[in-house]
């Protein structure tokens, strides 16, 4: 029998604190229900005391998810723990997960704290989450660059407080395979109640080695990692949890602990964060880049053809790749199309949304004659996506021209807050002129800082994903949009982004000093 390794997912939180990734609720509900279908154990929802939004966030996921834990982060301070108790309450399996940082640099420059005084608040923070739920994580902020001693004192004291998991940070990234496993290798043997815990993992891909250090903790008596979906968080972000589950799986022979993670929803999974961040995943990215099962060289073709095995480790199908077949055209039914997303893991609440999904197939099949499992996936998310709550700018309609020698040129026509209007622009090309239009109308005053376009399938006629990302007043904002035409994909991701940025709420960093 092997030992279960915990996977904690923390994209609704440490994926977060990406910048532009902000969620909203309903958003946070959407793929918190996918990572409860993906098997997670433990789905970390936010950090209630940044703000009401975040607060009701996880409150929301705490009563939507009904299988996976749901957690919510605090400081050690009154106020956090009150907060993230009170937000985790409706869930039928809750845990606070409280921290403060234990390295030289964190204790004397950032919390200007004494050693003694932090093994005090830690103590009592731990107690206090108690209060709420019997499932507590503590974690010593910047483990990786703490002291051993002090680090061995403090997790003593905690767990004898009742923490129940034990999660070592790497906060910055800077640990390296070797010393990370040895770290845990001398915690786990020299704290004495080290038994009475499960032990953590959570890396930061400064060096690019979060899940290289993650796997290094897991030889070394790990049972829990924390991670994201598609690597996503702060700076170079985290450990990417479909590397992760991946290597524990493929390499069975190193490591002897298996997870519950349903790993045919990975891709789903990954596509729907993507989708709603605004965070494109790379081609050649592992597991769940579009390249990552693409056989391009004629001898790899060849040996794959012959024997799969020859070049592949792993088999497409079982991280949830399609064999991309068309599935659906301009004569499929209405029921037809509920079923093969359904099949794909796709519901809808109301027949309003099963109504309004099924119109854009239509308008979809009408322009493209073969709709892969991937078009119709990614239109039901572009169709989440444009509904806002809140929503101030909607796209009516736009005709753009090109032609050689002449610059390009876009009328647009908004829905601003209920009233219709229209703005003609040219510009370098039509996107470009299609954005200065929305400006005309606008005047956002925001900054554009990336503009990407991806295709979904193969082919011209394939539908395009296209981010946009926004900058006003230090606020930094993902837009999405989704059509077979680029430059309508491109303004609805740009309207997107301004119905996000328009959003006044102001939320607190979790990491800064309290
Ligand atoms: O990276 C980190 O140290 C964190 C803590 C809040 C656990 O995200
Ligand atoms: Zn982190």
């Amino acid at each position: 029998m092997k030992e279960h390794l915990v996977i904690f997912d923390t994209t609704l939180r440490d994926g977060e604190q990406s910048p532009g990734a902000s969620m909203t609720k309903e958003e946070k509900v959407r793929i918190a229900k996918q990572l409860e279908k993906l098997r997670v154990d433990v789905i970390e929802a936010g950090f209630p005391a940044a703000s009401q939004g975040d607060f009701e966030s996880v409150q929301s996921v705490a009563s939507a998810v009904k299988d996976s834990t749901v957690c919510g982060l605090a400081r050690a301070v009154e106020n956090d723990i009150a907060r993230a108790g009170e937000a985790i309450q409706s869930a039928n399996s809750g845990r606070i997960h409280t921290f403060i940082a234990t390295s030289p640099i964190h204790m004397e420059k950032k919390l200007r704290m004494t050693p003694d005084q932090v093994v005090e608040r830690a103590v009592w923070a731990i107690s206090r989450a108690r209060d709420f739920t019997d499932d507590v994580e503590f974690s010593p902020e910047d483990a990786g660059r703490s002291e051993l001693d002090f680090l061995c004192r403090v997790i003593e004291a905690a767990i004898d407080a009742g923490a129940t998991t034990i999660n070592i940070p790497d906060t910055v990234g800077y640990n390296l395979p070797h010393q990370f496993g040895s770290l845990f290798h001398a915690l786990i043997e020299r704290i004495p109640n080290s038994d009475k815990a499960i032990f953590s993992a959570h890396c930061h891909n400064d060096l690019g080695l979060a899940v290289a250090n993650s796997l290094a903790a897991v030889r070394n008596g790990a049972r829990q990692i924390e991670c994201t979906l598609n690597g996503l968080g702060e700076r170079a972000g985290n450990t990417a949890l479909e590397e992760v589950v991946m290597a524990i799986k493929t390499r069975q022979d190193v490591f002897g602990v298996d997870t519950q993670i349903n790993t045919q929803e990975i891709l789903a999974t990954s596509r729907l964060v993507a989708n709603i961040t605004g965070f494109a995943v790379q081609p050649n990215k592992a597991i769940v880049g579009a390249n990552a099962f693409a056989h391009e060289s004629g001898i790899h073709q060849d040996g794959v053809l012959k024997h799969r095995e020859t070049y592949e480790i792993m088999r497409a199908e079982d991280v949830g790749w399609s064999t991309n077949k068309m599935v659906m055209g301009k004569h499929s039914g209405r029921n037809a199309f509920k079923t093969r997303l359904e099949e794909l893991g796709v519901e809808f609440e109301t027949e309003q949304e099963l109504n309004d999904a099924f119109m854009r197939f239509k308008e979809l099949a009408d322009r493209k004659h073969e709709i892969y499992d991937e078009d119709l996936q990614s239109l039901v998310t572009d169709n989440n996506i444009q509904r806002v709550e809140n929503e101030i700018y909607r796209l009516v309609s736009l005709k753009s021209s090109v032609e050689t020698g002449e610059r390009s040129s876009a009328d647009v026509t908004l829905w601003i807050e209920g009233k219709e209007f229209s703005a003609t622009s040219t510009g370098g090309g039509v996107v470009d002129a299609t954005f200065k239009a929305i400006e005309a109308m606008v005047h956002s005053g925001a900054t554009l800082e990336l503009y990407s376009v991806s295709n979904v399938t193969n082919g011209t006629d394939s539908l395009g994903e296209t981010t946009v990302r926004l900058e006003k007043g230090g606020r930094i904002v993902n837009g999405m949009g989704a059509d077979s035409d680029i430059v309508l994909a491109s303004a609805k991701a740009y309207v997107n982004a301004l119905n996000k940025i328009s959003d006044e709420f102001v939320k607190d960093h979790p990491q800064a000093s309290v």
